[in-house]
């Protein structure tokens, strides 16, 4: 049976763009620019192209969903800040792969002051004129190019009055800090993500069975993705069967799935371009061993903790430390560590099962951007931060691990946003204490 459709959130409004670009614009000098491309198609094979996907920083500034576009904004400029060349309307090209905004659209439906197309881009040097220092992506060498090509077109008319820019600065870090605290809205579209993964980890328990393909679990979980509108994984969805979950970034999803062998689906919807990130370590069959469930339950503790510690003035270093205290104590209890807890934790010998760190940042990019530090101290989190909580233990297949936990991989991860008061867990819908998980897949919820 085909699931109900969700009703979907309010996309990203023309004014919170605007207000998102009037805050960028007030850390900046007067007589500075931005300058920021958005992402081109890329080829994938002869004449085919990747499905486009808007660059996050211009999305974030602008929303304007099309391949090719630079926007422009221009602090204290009378005849409007805001300025985006775009495609040039065609009506034959627009026959084959679908309409295009249009400078005009650029205007009015997307709340440009000005628009232009880029047959008209050299418009760029005369609108550049007088502005000192121009910030731009300076890891993009395509926008590098763009304003070198100015400055130079500037410098050569130094005679007739043209003042080109003397400095070229980074936007990149300023567009991420006002990235990394979320606004109501940007919520809304993130619950979503995170619903809709979560009834896409739901669907695959259902259709897990020894024999089937990783793969086929793949299509279960992406099936769900798009027909609730999350027309993308976030990233590449993970399905590892068996030792394939120790391989943290596994994508061949090509195995057959053992009877007796836990998956570990590591997968989430991209919606409106915002991320869900969702792990979720289940039995093929349905029912836990003793030893799984053993590792499954010392994961979910730490996971738990880890979890509810989220709160304003927290650190990902502290969770991830008490993530790692808990997932040491742990495998010691289960006489896979020797040693004493604090001289394990001391000499990292934890490692060896868990080598990742237990969070990160989410948002548009599913590893968002932001920094971790700030004045070189872990970052305290604040409200309308998002991020993951993900610890794992990945058993190596080795001689001198007791036989049933060889090849063993868990991992548990929820998306959390912080809150005034603690932390809201945005993919509580899909279950993971063990029992629920067996209730779930013996069709008992
Ligand atoms: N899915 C990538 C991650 O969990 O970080
Ligand atoms: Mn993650
Ligand atoms: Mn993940």
């Amino acid at each position: 049976m085909l699931p109900e459709p969700l009703s979907h959130p309010a996309a990203i409004s023309m004014e919170e763009f605007a207000a998102r670009r009037e805050r960028l614009m007030a850390e900046l000098p007067e007589d500075s620019a931005v300058l920021l491309p958005g992402a081109a198609l890329k080829t994938r094979n002869h004449d085919s192209e990747y499905t486009f996907r808007q660059n996050s920083d211009f999305h974030y500034l602008c929303g304007f969903p099309e391949p090719d576009a630079l926007l422009l904004l221009l602090p204290g400029r009378e005849a409007g800040e805001a300025i985006l060349y775009c495609q040039e309307k065609d009506p034959e090209k627009e026959a084959w792969t679908g309409i295009r905004i249009g400078p005009e659209g650029a205007v009015n439906a997307y709340g440009m002051d000005e628009a232009f197309d880029n047959t008209q881009r050299s418009s760029l040097a005369e609108l550049l004129d007088g502005r000192q220092t121009v910030y731009l992506p300076l890891a993009d060498a395509g926008a590098m190019g763009i304003a070198e090509g100015v400055r130079a077109q500037l410098s050569a008319r130094a005679r007739c009055g043209a003042v080109a820019p003397t400095r070229f600065a980074d936007v990149s870090a300023l567009v991420h800090e006002l990235r990394l605290t979320k606004s109501e809205a940007e919520l809304a579209l993130m619950r979503h993500a995170a619903r809709i993964s979560a009834l896409a980890h739901c669907r695959a328990m259902h259709a897990s069975r020894a024999g089937r393909f990783e793969y086929q679990l793949q299509a279960e979980i992406e099936h769900e993705f798009v027909w609730h509108g999350a027309r993308a994984p976030a990233y590449g969805t993970i399905v590892g069967g068996g030792a394939n979950a120790c391989v943290l970034h596994y994508i061949e999803n090509a195995a057959p799935l053992a009877d007796g062998d836990l998956v570990l689906i590591d997968a989430g919807g991209e919606f409106d371009l915002y991320a869900g990130d969702i792990t979720r370590t289940f039995p093929v069959n349905g029912r836990f061993s003793e030893a799984q469930r053993a590792l499954y339950d010392i994961v979910l503790a730490a996971e738990e903790r880890g979890v509810a510690s989220v709160k304003p003035g927290a650190t990902l270093e502290a969770i991830h430390q008490g993530v790692v205290r808990d997932l040491t104590a742990g495998l010691i209890e289960l006489g896979l560590l020797e040693g004493e807890l604090e001289a394990c934790i001391e000499s990292q010998s934890f490692r060896r099962f868990y080598l990742h760190s237990t969070s990160h940042w989410l948002g548009l990019d599913v590893h968002d951007v932001g920094s971790y530090r700030v004045d070189g101290e872990p970052r305290p989190l604040e409200p309308g931060m998002v991020l993951t909580v993900e610890p794992g233990l990945y058993i190596p297949d080795a001689e001198d691990i007791p036989l049933p936990y060889r090849g063993i991989g868990i991992r548990i991860e929820d998306d959390v946003v912080v809150t005034e008061s603690g932390g809201e867990v945005l993919t509580a819908g899909v279950p993971k204490a063990a029992d629920a998980i067996e209730a779930l897949m013996a069709g008992q919820i």
